[in-house]
């Protein structure tokens, strides 16, 4: 059974994609063949992926407004497979638009239908996501089986909290009622595992045993590893990130069968 996940939080620079990247290569050498979805019109997994999007003549955007098939534009890297993005992805959230008033479809609907097949070939597919709420993230949370989200610290109120959870909630009702919320982990943790973390009392209850018990440790390899366009384990596979997203990693393996 295909996991598809998207990585969730409508914040910029809380992790997101650093995690996809390093989640998905962790999974891969567990022996997951994965699959990772740039959904955001900025392309940084693209680009965290080593391949320049310039370079690139379609991305998801073409897949998004139904003009080539998942297979096509399809990169096999050496741990992981990636559906990337070029800057014509932006026009999607309009394009998402005009379908519906010429087709009568949400092109957010269509997109689910235009990769589902495309998936099953895949233990994991994981969405990279937007930092802001879009048509873009709606089509990855309407286009996938789960949800993880990705939790920092300092930044994360009650107040975020209840806007992600509404996203969900939304989603579920109109256009997905098997999606779930099944996983949150806290992404660039200050100080040791021991460390206090500074969740609201009201958030560690909503969030309660949906969070991994990994945290990953804010860490200058993991930091220095994007720049390279390396994921953690080739860059530095002795940092504590890469402890720390191959634990994660593990965490998620065992969840298998658990949510089917
Ligand atoms: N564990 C970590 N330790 C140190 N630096 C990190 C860690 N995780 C991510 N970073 C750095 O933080 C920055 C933001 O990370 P990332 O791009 O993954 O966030 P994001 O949530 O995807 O942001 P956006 O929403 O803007 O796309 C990057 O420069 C990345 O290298
Ligand atoms: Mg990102």
């Amino acid at each position: 059974m295909t996991r598809i996940i998207t990585n969730f939080n409508e914040k910029g620079g809380v992790g997101k994609t650093c995690s996809t990247l390093n989640i998905g290569a962790a999974l891969s050498i567990l022996g997951k063949k994965v699959l990772l979805i740039d959904l955001d019109p900025s392309r940084k997994l693209t680009k965290y992926c080593g391949i320049n999007p310039e370079t690139l003549e379609k991305s998801t955007y073409h897949v998004a407004i139904g003009y080539v098939k998942p297979e096509d534009i399809v990169i096999q890297l050496p741990k992981i497979d990636l559906l990337p993005a070029t800057k014509d992805l932006e026009a999607a959230i309009e394009d998402f638009v005009l379908m519906r008033e010429r087709h009568g479809r949400m092109g957010e609907l269509l997109f689910r239908e235009q990769t589902k097949d495309f998936f099953m070939n895949y233990d994991y597919v994981i969405f990279d996501t937007m930092p802001t709420h879009s048509k873009l993230t709606d089509a990855a949370l309407i286009a996938s089986t789960e949800v993880f989200m990705v939790v920092l610290p300092e930044y994360f109120s009650v107040d975020s909290l209840a806007d992600l959870l509404q996203t969900v909630q939304d989603i579920q009702s109109a256009h997905n009622p098997t999606l779930q919320i099944t996983g949150a982990y806290i992404a660039r943790k200050h100080g040791g595992f021991g460390s206090h973390l500074n969740l609201d009392s009201h958030v560690k209850e909503s969030l309660g045993k949906l969070l991994f018990n990994t945290k990953i440790r804010t860490c200058e390899s993991v930091n220095n590893s994007t720049g390279h366009h390396r994921d953690i384990f080739e860059y530095d596979k002795k940092s504590r990130g890469a402890k720390d997203y191959m634990a994660l990693a593990k965490e998620i393996v065992q969840q298998e069968g658990k949510y089917e």
